[in-house]
């Protein structure tokens, strides 16, 4: 297979959408759109009033028209305007989601996928994450359905997801067996999709997408290779200074004075080993300097996925405000990342780029009252009735405690959905007038973001990006 080398990462929530995507896919290489709360974006974009009216664009091309009407009269706002944030809220994930929820996941990623690839034949990959459950099987139909060329997938071990393309992609339906905390292994919990659920006339066939699995080491490089469901046709390794989650160290946590998790050795992935695999393989974190391309392809790899670079580029979802801010701050060497441990309410370490206004901080962390409305990161557990509960360590700490969470957990954990969300423009504002505050999560590599902006100026866009990339190492600005 004809792979493209350079991989722009999947960045959640919607920082890599379907503008981004297509800047990279017309580039030639891997413009990738973030699967993440797409059923949020597209119901609040369409409560804005659908600014440049993309929306509308990708809603008229889905193949079952009652379907998008049922949308548009729960959530389009002809009157809505950029400054409209006072949502109303789309159904939470739940074990047996309702239709409106399914109908709205798979319209979402199918839209956002019929964006990408609109008028080229450039490569268009999704992004989704293991822990992140419960949307996942809709989103990945409703991807499928636009005719998506890659689905790529970390954070956990995605070993379900192969079959699950080899299902839809036969036109049936597929499942996955949710994770639920306190549960006994034997005890199963399927999540099954049925495309007939949602459409009214269903395709016989799809094009089976490429999957490309994100690991952080060589035994989940092997393990998915060897235990997966169906075809892994590569594997994206990510190192621990890659923007978004990062998977926590090896061995005993510990910590530097400054309280960010100490990675060693053992964590760095034997590059020479990935190539016995017998599958291509793509570098992330840090490998976004020109001439990293090059190197990776000497040592074995196929290429390379880069992040940092292309978030804050001018097709990227980043509010154009907070984009300025942090490239000034680069600019200045005053930008700071941190990785911290319990932020994230995945338990995965997550970097924050310390930017006044943003969650990242304690006093606007501190000043945010607690709550729970979006609910992607909740945890399913066993309750002691058998049936199954819901929690999120960044919840209200008292309801979080008395299902059964510890304190100790939810005392720094930040609101992801909605510190994201916000991030791109779709904070939510509440009846006391507070509006959500956002959280950037980059790469800690930011050297060549500096070397970049340094000969582009700090509105830069994606091709940009990738002639940088493309550029043979040492050459001058
Ligand atoms: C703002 C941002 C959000 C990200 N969100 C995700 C995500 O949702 N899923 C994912 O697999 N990786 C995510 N990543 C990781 C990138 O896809 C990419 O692998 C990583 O940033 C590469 O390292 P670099 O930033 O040093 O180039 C994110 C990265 C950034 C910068």
């Amino acid at each position: 297979m004809n792979h493209p080398r350079i991989i722009q990462g999947g960045m959640g929530a919607g920082v890599s959408d379907w503008r981004l995507a297509r800047a990279v896919a017309l580039e030639g290489e891997m413009g990738v759109v973030s699967g993440t709360a797409l059923d949020s974006i597209l119901a609040r974009r369409l409560q804005q009033g659908d600014p440049g009216g993309h929306m509308q664009r990708g809603l008229d091309a889905f193949p079952d028209q009652a379907v998008v009407e049922r949308i548009r009269e729960r959530y389009f706002r002809p009157e809505g305007t950029p400054e409209f944030h006072r949502f109303s809220g789309t159904p939470m994930p739940v074990v047996d989601p309702p239709r409106e929820l399914q109908e709205l996941l798979v319209v979402a990623n199918f839209l956002e996928i019929y964006l990408a690839k609109e008028g080229h034949h450039g490569v268009v990959g999704v992004n989704y994450l293991e822990k992140i459950q419960i949307p996942n099987p809709a989103s990945i139909y409703g991807a499928m359905l636009a005719g998506v060329d890659y689905v790529l997938m970390g954070a956990g071990i995605p070993l379900e997801i192969p079959g699950l393309l080899d299902s839809y992609a036969r036109g049936e339906g597929g499942e996955i067996n949710l994770a639920v905390e306190g549960a006994p292994r034997s005890e199963a919990f399927p999540l099954r999709f049925d495309p007939a659920t949602v459409l009214s006339s269903p395709p016989g066939e799809l094009k089976r997408p490429g999957f490309l699995a994100i690991v952080a080491s060589n035994v989940l490089a092997k393990t998915m290779i060897a235990k997966a469901s169906g075809r892994v046709d590569g594997i994206v390794v990510e190192d621990h200074t890659a923007g978004g989650h990062n998977a926590p160290p090896r061995g005993t946590l510990q910590l530097t004075p400054e309280g960010e998790p100490v990675f060693g050795p053992k964590d760095q992935v034997d590059i020479a080993r990935m190539a016995d695999l017998g599958v291509p393989f793509w570098l992330g974190g840090s490998r976004s300097e020109p001439g990293s391309l090059e190197e990776s392809r000497t040592a074995g790899a196929w290429g390379v996925q880069v992040g940092t670079l292309f978030a804050f580029c001018r097709e990227s979802g980043f509010l154009p405000e907070l984009k300025k801010r942090f490239l000034q701050a680069v600019e200045a060497g005053k930008m700071r990342i941190f990785t911290h441990p319990e932020a994230s309410p995945t338990g995965y370490p997550i970097k924050m780029g310390v930017l006044p206004g943003t969650l990242a901080r304690d006093e606007e962390f501190q000043e945010r009252k607690r709550v729970c409305n979006i609910g992607l990161l909740r945890h399913l557990y066993k309750k002691d009735d058998g049936t199954i509960g819901y929690r999120c360590p960044a919840e209200p700490v008292e309801a979080f405690v008395r299902k059964g969470g510890s304190a100790e957990e939810a005392k720094n954990a930040r609101c992801l959905c909605n510190g994201l969300l916000s991030a791109i423009g779709l904070a939510m504002e509440y009846a006391g007038g507070y509006l959500e505050k956002p959280l950037l999560v980059p790469g800690e590599y930011l050297e060549s973001l500096r070397t970049l902006i340094h000969r582009t100026g700090l509105d830069y866009s994606a091709a940009d990006v990738v002639r940088f990339l493309a550029s043979p190492a040492g050459e001058q600005a």
